[in-house]
């Protein structure tokens, strides 16, 4: 498995549309998928909620639970499905998580969760796998990060994400937990450094490539997400300058590449503005991209938009792909 490279999980942004289309602009970078709480993946529409598309792969499903027999219970759906590693979210800080017992919260239970990743571990064999902070309220202590760290070892989780600031359980909005609490890139070197023998996957604040290639040299792997989701184009860039693809699409292949899934996807029944709303940033930062946005907004992204509204979509790119040509 190649988490040289992650896209985060990100509630609302990447579901299976979103990773199919990021997917058209990298083949290297491992995707999440947003997170799904353990009874919504046990007493849900089970294809509506985790069915995806082969092309996606590798994919992972991201879990939120605490209850240690839902939890094996829906790693072992997750490999019957056919993902490639079920990761625990120990980093969302909101209420309603906070309610339901999982997240951030459980960082305050390193017993708890271990129970639940030894479960899990033993009732599947694709990876199991952590996404924490660093932290939560007033304890942002390496020694804690790291027995709670060593813990989850103990049960048998190689592999951790850390979003390198703290969680702030009270008081602060999820939208505010992204931002306020300070980035502390250093405490996750150490952690690294401490435990060698981990894969320790660094998350928080990356968006470029100068960025990617510091924290490869101290950690195993980055895992981005907003810069992405806002630019989904900067995958290309990752694919040149960091696994050195020569062989990357233009805006204009992917653009036509998920016309054909949207083809498809229209034809089995899913709204336009459902796969469209993901490409709001694919010409971020160039000519033309008021115009790819007010495209969308007018043609794509209405609850009721038919494909027939799609059919200009190519005269738009091609038109915003000249644009930019005339002054490279
Ligand atoms: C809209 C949004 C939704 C998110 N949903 C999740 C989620 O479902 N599970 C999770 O572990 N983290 C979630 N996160 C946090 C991200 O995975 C990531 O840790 C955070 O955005 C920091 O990375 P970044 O600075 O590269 O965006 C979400 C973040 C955003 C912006």
């Amino acid at each position: 498995m190649n988490r040289k490279v992650a896209v985060a999980p990100m509630m609302d942004c990447t579901d299976r549309h979103d990773r199919f289309f990021l997917r058209l602009m990298s083949k290297s970078v491992m995707l999440y998928s947003e997170m799904v709480a353990t009874k919504s993946a046990i007493h849900g529409d089970r294809k509506k909620i985790l069915s995806f598309s082969p092309e996606e792969k590798p994919v992972a499903l991201q879990v939120g639970g605490s209850d240690k027999k839902e939890l094996s219970e829906v790693a072992k759906i997750a490999e019957d499905m056919g993902y490639d590693e079920v990761n625990i979210n120990l980093g969302c800080p909101s209420k309603k998580v906070q309610k339901n017992m999982f997240g951030a919260c459980l960082m305050k239970e390193p017993d708890l969760v271990s129970e639940c990743i030894n479960e899990m571990i033993h009732s599947c064999k694709i990876p199991v796998t952590a996404k924490t902070r660093i932290g939560f309220d007033d304890t942002e202590d390496f020694n804690y990060l790291n027995s709670f760290i060593l813990k989850l070892k103990e049960a048998g989780c190689k592999t951790f994400i850390l979003h390198a600031r703290k969680a702030i359980l009270k008081g602060l909005s999820p939208k505010q937990n992204l931002n306020i609490p300070k980035l502390n890139y250093e405490m996750v070197y150490k952690l690294k450094k401490e435990n060698p023998d981990l894969e320790i996957i660094i998350n928080g604040g990356i968006s470029n490539v100068g960025d990617i290639k510091k924290h490869l040299s101290k950690c195993n792997g980055v895992m981005i997400g907003r810069a992405i989701y806002q630019n989904p184009y900067f995958l290309v860039e990752i694919e040149k300058e960091i696994f050195n693809n020569k062989n990357y699409p233009t805006r204009e292949e992917v653009a036509e590449k998920l016309l054909d899934y949207l083809k498809k996807e229209v034809k089995l029944g899913t709204k336009l503005n459902h796969v469209m709303r993901h490409t709001v940033g694919l010409y971020h930062g160039q000519i033309g991209s008021k115009k790819w946005k007010r495209y969308l907004s007018e043609n794509m992204m209405a609850r009721d938009s038919d494909f027939q509204k799609a059919k200009h979509i190519m005269t738009i790119v091609q038109n915003n792909e000249k644009a930019n040509q005339t002054i490279t």
